[in-house]
């Protein structure tokens, strides 16, 4: 085995040229896997797990790939194996003898998981072959999940629209909930479905839109909604929030703009917010500030569309700003 120095970036779904464009140095690119490493000197003990360039556009971040060379598919398989337990296969070549390795690998977990889970702990690996003998792999990804891809058990019932899943996922990766009597602001919050997931933790929910919200939602208990621009309602106006949640669509910069209002009031406890980018293309520089916010993730959750999640808990911003000694915005580890 030959650990290289760098990181594979597999595309979110659909934003391959998103990827692309935020890794113009790429060295490979197979199928949606997007190679940044180079062969180096032998490697000492950190070799591989050097700081990978920014790329928000992924589901996973092959971390610290590898080369292996194999003669058979039950060698590539043991290989693998020797080395843990977990290994996503993403076939681009040869998919017959990629499937055929998988299959000698101990099975994943594929089934659709209730909300909430604990996030799995034990690391999940990628690889795909090169050639016929020869397959890319990496140990440590970034998502826990195979290929960063999951679902969930759904409520097709309750939930006026399915964009829940995305505030659940970000709420998995946040690894805190809502408490029951917790306040929230749902900002863009028609036709209901985070109003819905808030609602069902047992929290209070303050659902804000120029659109009508589902009568299903509305007679919740613990909600209330008030038809206004969320982006002219002051921090003042709302008091103390736990969780601020907006799935506003806007531009990215009008997002930002509130936010900071809230940031500056210190009025908001914990962020999760949808930046939604308008047209095709990608608002980076808006992206780079709400990622430079002292306690920030910005990611590109499975759930998501063409749009990024950022995440901003109180906890993350006060071990970042205590770490930084200043309330100067930092750069943040944009990757859960
Ligand atoms: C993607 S939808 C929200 C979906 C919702 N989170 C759910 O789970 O059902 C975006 C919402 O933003 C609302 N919106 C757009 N601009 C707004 C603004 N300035 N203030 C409040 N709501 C706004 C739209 O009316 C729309 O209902």
């Amino acid at each position: 085995m030959r650990f290289l120095h760098g990181a594979a970036f597999l595309a979110a779904r659909g934003f391959l040229h998103h990827l692309l464009d935020e890794l113009p140095n790429h060295n490979r690119l197979d199928g949606e896997l997007v190679s940044c490493w180079k062969e180096g000197p032998p490697p000492g003990e950190k070799a591989g797990i050097s700081k990978p360039p920014q790329a928000y556009w992924t589901r996973t971040v092959w971390l610290r790939p590898f080369l292996l060379e194999f003669d058979s598919i039950s060698k590539a398989a043991k290989g693998l194996r020797a080395i843990q337990r977990n290994w996503a296969a993403y076939p681009t070549i040869l998919r017959r003898r990629t499937a055929l390795i998988a299959q000698a690998l101990p099975p994943l977990p594929l089934k659709a998981k209730p909300f909430p889970f604990t996030l799995p702990e034990s690391p999940m690996g990628g690889f795909t072959l090169l050639g016929e003998n020869l397959l890319l792999g990496s140990a440590l990804c970034s998502s826990p999940f195979p290929n960063g891809e999951f679902s969930f058990e759904e409520d097709r019932l309750g939930p006026p629209s399915r964009a829940y899943r995305k505030l659940w996922e970000a709420l998995l990766l946040a690894k805190t909930l809502p408490a029951p009597g917790n306040f929230c602001l749902d900002a863009g919050a028609s036709p209901g479905g985070w109003t819905w997931a808030l609602a069902k933790l047992g929290a209070r929910v303050l659902a804000v839109d120029r659109a009508a919200l589902n009568p299903s939602v509305l007679n919740m208990p613990g909600v209330e909604y008030l038809r206004h621009d969320a982006f002219t309602l002051q921090p003042a106006e709302c008091g103390a929030v736990d969780w601020l949640c907006s799935d506003v669509i806007c531009y990215p910069r009008a997002l930002y703009e509130w936010i900071l209002l809230w940031l500056e009031s210190d009025l908001a406890k914990n962020y999760i917010c949808t930046i939604k980018m308008q047209g095709p293309r990608f608002d980076r520089e808006t992206t780079e500030l709400f990622a430079r916010i002292p306690g920030s993730k910005v990611l590109h959750l499975w759930h998501n569309k063409h749009e990024l999640t950022w995440i901003n808990l109180k906890i993350w911003r006060d071990a970042a700003l205590s770490t930084s000694g200043a309330r100067d915005p930092s750069p943040s580890d944009a990757r859960v």
